[in-house]
């Protein structure tokens, strides 16, 4: 894969390692770099004051013991939450981590990034900003470029005007009809798509017309094996101990 298409191993750690340790904090992404992934997916998304941080929801509620919308939450509300108690009593000192912190723990843990642009309604131009504001700000040239990734098409065009070397990849979660002209359009090299809606025949389209294929969420290594022989690029999964021989 060359570097304007950007590169992802064969597994990505989702949302760090889901399965095993709560979602979008840095004790999770430290996990999948100790589980053996070369790299994670987490979603970024704006506080209220624009601090980029890693939720995957639009809600505090499910992921912390905050209430309401992000976008309604400053950051000095937001690092004060407890984001690890919902997933076990020993989680409970995790926090949500800023994404210049994950960059951080990305860089010292030689993991690549697979960033999920994950705006609030409203926000995508914003986030996308801030997002490759942080990335150019705190990534290392020398170092292999984090990819770019949404299913908001609004938020990867942000992307590609402001920071176009930085490499994206469309998300899509069933078949939508004009994915290969959005994908070209907004210069996506993945397309990454959800496992649920993947077939042969499609994995064998998304290749032919030239994309590096992503599939998500995938925590059976029999399944992985499969989309691997179907010319899947990156498996994106909760659980990379499971999938981590052969790879
Ligand atoms: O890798 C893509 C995947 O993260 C998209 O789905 O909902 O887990 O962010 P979601
Ligand atoms: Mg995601």
């Amino acid at each position: 894969m060359n570097d304007r298409a950007g590169w992802l191993p064969r597994i990505v750690g989702h949302r760090g390692a889901a399965g095993l340790a709560p979602e979008n904090t840095l004790e999770g992404l430290a996990a999948a770099a100790r589980l053996g992934a070369r790299a994670v997916e987490f979603d970024a998304k704006l506080s209220a004051d624009g601090v980029c941080v890693l939720i995957h929801d639009d809600m505090l509620d499910r992921t912390t013991d905050g209430r309401g919308p992000v976008a309604a939450a400053p950051w000095r509300a937001i690092r004060k939450l407890d984001a690890g108690g919902w997933f076990g009593p020993d989680w409970r000192a995790s926090r949500v981590p800023t994404l210049a912190q994950a960059l951080d723990l990305a860089r010292a843990h030689d993991l690549q990034c697979d960033i999920e642009i994950k705006p609030s309604a409203g926000r995508e131009v914003e986030t996308a900003l801030a997002v490759v504001a942080e990335v150019t700000r705190c990534w290392p040239a020398r170092r292999r470029k984090p990819l770019m990734t949404s299913f908001s098409r609004l938020a990867l065009a942000a992307a590609r005007g402001a920071a176009p070397r930085l490499p994206r990849g469309l998300n899509v979660w069933e078949h939508p009809d004009d994915w290969a002209a959005a994908a070209r359009d907004l210069d996506c090299g993945w397309v990454i798509c959800a496992d649920r809606f993947m077939t042969r025949a499609w994995a064998g389209a998304i290749r032919k017309a030239g994309f590096a294929l992503g599939v998500f969420t995938v925590n059976d290594p029999r399944r992985a094996a499969t989309l691997w022989r179907w010319g899947v690029g990156a498996v994106v999964t909760d659980r990379p101990d499971l999938l981590s021989t052969g790879r």
